[in-house]
């Protein structure tokens, strides 16, 4: 079976490196890799998106490949189409999948039934490809991963297990602040423990902002309804003092800096004064979407 990139532990730290380097030599020259010529790949959409899917649509055409776009109703999918036989069609006609959904096990199921790399464009579960990008910015900003601390405030949804998973990878350390019964899935939980226990980063979950952020390099933070979960209407109420704001961010280094995924909802989980003061990174993190995925394209649709 292909490699895909369904978890963000599907890749190695060394292998994170290395696409990470790819993505900003890509960044200086967007035709360098033309390793998608006389490629198909298909970008299956069950939910909303503005730059996953631009940053996979303009990638596969920069590095010489045929892009198709598949949304959520216009395939037989939404009329109950299995997804093991889905995945068996699309790996007849396609070199590489990319997919956002609910669901983490259609996913792998895709990536196991279709024969062909499949990329997770986000699930309920993981939003890997958004954590490589972020990744990419830290180095950026930092020079370097090592002895970083990411303080991840808000919702513990698939950002947040997203980012306990890498940091745990890398070697960083984190910790996530959610409001009591919000936190982290427990089985990522888990597994970013057991991977610590190898890499020597350190995890802390907590239920108080203020001490998730001491010592923090970067403060990351996400929306608290993520889509799919419009319907828990009382939510919001329960984060009160779960904002990046100005207070917050004074008590982490004098050197941190602020990341979201976007988009933000701005007096939410973000303060605006804040938004605007690091929406250089922000929007960096939003561009390195497009050269750290078509690093990872090539890694992983390459030899198709
Ligand atoms: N950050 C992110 O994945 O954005 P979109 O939902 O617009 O793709
Ligand atoms: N947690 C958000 C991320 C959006 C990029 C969501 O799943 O809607």
């Amino acid at each position: 079976m292909p490699r895909s990139f369904v978890s963000f532990t599907d890749l190695t730290k060394e292998e994170v490196l290395q696409i990470i380097e790819y993505g900003k030599k890509l960044k200086k020259d967007k035709f360098l890799d033309q390793s998608l010529k006389g490629k198909s790949i298909g970008l299956i959409f069950m939910k909303q998106s503005t730059r996953t899917r631009l940053s996979f649509e303009v990638g596969v055409y920069q590095m010489g490949g045929q892009p198709i776009y598949i949304s959520a109703s216009s395939t037989q999918i939404s009329r109950g189409e299995d997804i093991k036989d889905t995945a068996r069609v699309m790996g007849r006609y396609l070199d590489g999948i990319v997919i956002r959904t609910f669901s983490h096990k259609e996913v792998e199921d895709l990536a196991n039934y279709s024969g062909i790399p499949v990329i997770n464009a986000l699930t309920d579960y993981q939003h890997p490809c958004q954590v490589l990008a972020d990744l990419m910015t830290i180095t950026e900003v930092f020079g370097t991963l090592e002895n970083k601390k990411i303080a991840y405030v808000g919702d513990g949804n698939n950002m947040a297990n997203t980012l306990l998973l890498a940091a745990a990878l890398m070697g960083m350390d984190i910790s996530v602040a959610t409001p009591p019964n919000y936190e982290p899935n427990g089985k990522a939980v888990l597994q970013a423990v057991e991977i610590a226990k190898q890499t020597g980063s350190k995890i802390e979950i907590t239920n108080d902002p203020k001490k998730a952020v001491l010592e923090a390099d970067v403060l990351y933070t996400d929306v608290w309804v993520s889509m799919g979960q419009e319907g828990d209407k009382d939510k919001k109420k329960l984060f009160e003092g779960f904002t990046i704001n100005k207070d917050l961010v004074l008590l982490a280094k004098p050197e941190a800096v602020v990341m979201h995924c976007l988009p933000a909802h701005k007096g939410e989980e973000i303060s605006e004064d804040v938004f605007e003061q690091y929406s250089d990174v922000i929007f960096n993190q939003a561009e390195n979407r497009l050269h750290v995925q078509k690093a990872l394209m090539s890694f992983l649709f390459k030899n198709q």
